[in-house]
């Protein structure tokens, strides 16, 4: 039930501090640094057999593989891959016993996602699943995995799966990093970090009036711009979507990097820009992306962890979320997303739950 809230989808937003509570209780061991994933049905000791990780996945649960894929990478060192599991389906995936392919889906019930399991397991191959409908086609193929707990979804849209399908990809990142190169201190902050971020995430959603006044700003906008760099590209992605799926608006997403290869072509005052930046590696270079859009006449929403002075002199628009460890970031930086895109439907006067031409779970090819 919606309770007080005039739509799930901001209701499923709201729930995502509790939602995320769920999804790591009784998994960290914050004495030794790591994470304890029960039902993933593989020895410890077949960890150190995976020379590769391949996760597939469709829509949201992409963008969340991606960034899981950037997380583990970071941390295990253990080169991993995203792939379109409509695309991996008819592309004779090579399939062999060191790859581990993980299955990433909120109903469980995607048909192109189910249709490239059985394909790898057919093969021979090993899935694992990061799903969050219990007893669904997918968990019950799939070898082993781990449940995200976000409870049930209903908009179409996916907000709160999205955070879980986050959250446990970045702890089955730690387990495999912990058994190679993060040192039990590392380790450490990483649980402290994991066990703030309920918390975190609340005070991210602090920022829903703010994003409500950007976001009827720009309900005439042409098209939306998502830009960012490193982990939070995916966000940007996932963005766009959010925004594409509720409004009916036309976004996208792009590295900043990409910007001067094509996409600085559209810039122009009717399609804004919202950028996402960290403190980390890449805040310079997001600092330099965004002179070159207002120097071009573009308006540049902020979205950041950041406190540096420089971004508020620069932003059209302003929103500030909870500084928190690169890895995990993307938890804090998406709730503006999910805002601006469901204010920017309230705008627009959408069928927001129900958005035109979606359903929930894609059952059929
Ligand atoms: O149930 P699944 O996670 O497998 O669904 C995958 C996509 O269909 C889904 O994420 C879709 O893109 C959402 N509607 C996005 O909000």
């Amino acid at each position: 039930l919606k309770g007080d809230y005039p739509h799930f989808f901001l209701k499923e937003i709201h729930e995502q501090p509790d939602s995320i509570r769920r999804a790591i209780g009784g998994r960290l061991l914050p004495d030794f640094g790591t994470a304890k994933l029960g039902g993933l049905n593989l020895d410890k000791r077949d960890f150190f057999d995976i020379k590769r990780i391949h996760i597939i996945a469709m829509g949201s649960a992409l963008y969340a593989g991606q960034i899981g894929a950037s997380v583990i990478e970071t941390l295990a060192r253990i080169p991993t891959q995203v792939f379109d599991a409509s695309e991996l389906r008819y592309s004779n995936p090579i399939v062999d016993k060191e790859t581990l392919f993980i299955a990433v889906s909120q109903s469980g019930e995607t048909a192109d996602t189910i249709l490239a399991v059985k394909e790898i397991q057919n093969k021979g191959g090993r899935v694992l699943g990061v799903i969050n409908s219990v007893g669904s086609t997918l968990a019950r193929l799939t070898h082993g995995g781990m449940y995200i707990h976000a409870g049930q979804e209903v908009s179409v849209a996916s907000t709160k799966a999205f955070t879980n399908q986050v959250m446990l990809l970045n702890m089955f990142a730690l387990v495999l990093g912990r058994m190679r190169d993060v040192p039990l201190s590392r380790g450490k902050d990483l649980v402290k970090e994991i066990m703030a971020m309920p918390e975190k995430v609340e005070e991210a959603l602090k920022c829903g009036e703010i994003v409500k006044e950007i976001a009827y700003k720009y309900k005439d906008a042409n098209s939306i711009l998502f830009l960012a760099r490193g982990t939070n590209y995916p966000v940007a992605l996932e963005g766009a979507l959010k925004v594409k799926e509720v409004s009916y608006l036309h976004a996208e997403g792009f590295s900043a990097g990409g910007l001067k290869h094509g996409p600085l072509a559209l810039i122009c005052p009717e399609t804004p820009s919202i950028f996402v930046i960290t403190e980390g590696e890449y805040f310079e270079k997001m600092i330099g992306n965004i002179i070159e859009v207002k120097a071009r006449d573009g308006k540049a929403i902020i979205v950041t962890t950041s406190s540096d002075e420089r971004l508020k002199e620069l932003a059209d628009d302003y929103i500030k979320v909870p500084e928190v460890d690169e890895l995990l970031s993307p938890l804090v930086t998406i709730i503006p997303m999910q805002f601006f895109s469901y204010y920017i439907s309230l705008a627009l006067g959408r069928d927001i739950d129900q958005p035109r031409n979606l359903a929930k779970s894609v059952t059929v090819e």
